[in-house]
């Protein structure tokens, strides 16, 4: 946790920019995974972490703009709990922790939301996408479950992005502890990447690492000879000599700062020349990224400058054809790269996907597409200093999609399909790297960057 001001400081802004009424901030609860007391390990909701800190479950926030006043609202637990669970302070003494004043049962949220109502205050609240805390507001609110994001608060959801989005230095100190954590999962992956070793047990020991040095990983670790598969969860397949594996994993550094890397190793250690010319395509348009990425470009020109190198190399190699600005202006390179070239992270990998992708990635001047591939863009709008972005290209080759389109004759005057039969069974490659605006670019975040070059991929893995 940070200090105290830094929460204090945060609340305070985010009062000003939202201007009257009363915040509500729900923290998670415990989730039961198979039986009621075998529960998921806890994970605080990043909007609650960010204003107040704590991760205790069973919080809830309130900050009473019209009033001045900050709640927490919680029940302290008995002596059941702390003979199972140990000591945990009490609400109040969480609340002062972070400078919140006051502090009540969770049974007085109901009372105050209910005078507030009474007294026509506005009441801002952001979507949920936990379904016991849909049930909470809906108590509290008198809305349907399923409401909370068509009745959530835009002028809340604009504050919250706009402060989050931006990375402050005591955020960045946090990002770079998980991109060390994640450079140690991934050497390692590389490392134990052989014939004959199973998908899942190097995912387990990645886990494992980011378990153990940080919070967790940032999300169920894709670790597949199927890189086609987005996200492919790993298999007890044994990995088989001549394939590649995609590894596209990140850890949570202790305060739920996010990685979110993504390498390719060729299981017998050298790639083959077919691999190479993926490879190298990808390489590019990652670099074009890094290169290009400053305040004030629009992420969706990131995005459509890597899927014209990509489409470049291509024609290349003779799987595509045609002008490629045409090209990918009509979606045809998304037969091979059908996500986005990169979205923002932060406490969240996806950062502040559940307060709803519109809010957080576009805007008035750039607004989301519907066409196959870019619909999967998840920011479009212009970077700021500050913002961190994934940078993420891919290539794959996805059969039952090949034989979709090609059955459909899309795209014909760009695609060659009949060259890309001999890459049926490639799988897929993605090259991923997190970002940080800068003045006047951008800078890969972390100290050592986890070997992405050829040579360089090659030479790690050979090395004892
Ligand atoms: N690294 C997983 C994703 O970006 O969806
Ligand atoms: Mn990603």
């Amino acid at each position: 946790m940070y200090t105290k001001d830094i929460y204090i400081q945060r609340r305070a802004e985010l009062k000003r920019r939202v201007g009257e009424g009363l915040i509500l901030l729900f923290g998670n609860n415990d989730a039961p995974n198979n039986y009621p007391s075998n529960t998921y390990r806890f994970r605080q909701d990043s909007c609650f972490l960010y204003y107040f800190g704590q991760k205790r479950e069973g919080l809830v926030g309130v900050i009473d703009i019209d009033n001045d006043q900050e709640y927490f609202f919680g029940d302290d637990i008995d002596i059941d709990d702390i003979i199972w669970y140990g000591y945990v302070p009490s609400v109040k003494e969480l609340a002062e922790e972070v400078g919140v004043t006051q502090s009540a049962p969770m049974k007085a949220l109901k009372t105050m939301i209910d005078a507030a109502k009474a007294k026509g205050q506005t009441i801002h609240f952001v979507p949920q996408c936990r379904h016991d805390l849909m049930i909470q507001l809906a108590d509290l609110m008198g809305i349907h479950p399923l409401q909370s994001k068509e009745k959530a608060s835009v002028k809340l959801i604009k504050a919250i992005v706009d402060m989050r989005a931006v990375k402050q230095p005591e955020e960045i100190v946090e990002l770079k502890a998980a991109a060390e954590i994640g450079y140690n999962m991934h050497t390692t992956a590389m490392k134990l990447c052989a014939p004959g070793v199973t998908e899942k047990y190097i995912a387990g020991v990645i886990e494992g690492i980011a378990m153990s040095v940080g919070d967790r990983y940032a999300f169920q670790t894709i670790l597949s000879m199927h890189g086609e598969i987005q996200h492919g969860f790993p298999s007890h397949t044994p990995m088989e000599a001549g394939r590649l594996m995609l590894c596209d994993a990140g850890a949570e550094s202790k305060e739920n700062y996010c990685s979110d890397n993504t390498r390719v190793t060729p299981i017998s250690g050298k790639f083959t020349q077919q691999q190479r010319d993926i490879y190298q395509a990808v390489e590019a348009a990652h670099d074009w990224v890094i290169a290009n990425a400053k305040p004030n470009v629009k992420w969706l020109d990131m995005h459509l400058g890597a899927c014209r190198i990509l489409t470049d190399h291509l024609k290349s190699i003779g799987l595509m054809k045609g002008d490629t600005d045409e090209a990918v202006r009509v979606g045809a390179h998304a037969l091979f790269m059908p996500h986005g070239v990169g979205h923002m992270m932060g406490l969240d990998v996806h950062d502040m996907e559940g307060l709803g992708q519109n809010y957080v990635g576009f805007d008035e001047e750039v607004q989301p597409s519907t066409q196959f591939g870019l619909n999967c863009l998840r920011c479009g709008r212009r970077l700021q200093k500050g913002f961190v972005m994934t940078d993420e290209p891919g290539i794959y080759f996805i059969p039952h999609l090949i034989d979709l389109w090609k059955s459909q004759n899309m795209h014909k005057d760009f695609i060659n399909y009949e060259p890309i039969e001999p890459f049926r069974n490639f799988g897929g490659v993605r090259l991923e790297d997190d970002i940080i605006i800068t003045d006047a670019g951008c800078q890969i975040i972390g100290d050592k960057i986890i070997p992405y070059h050829i040579d360089d991929v090659e030479a790690y893995i050979s090395k004892d």
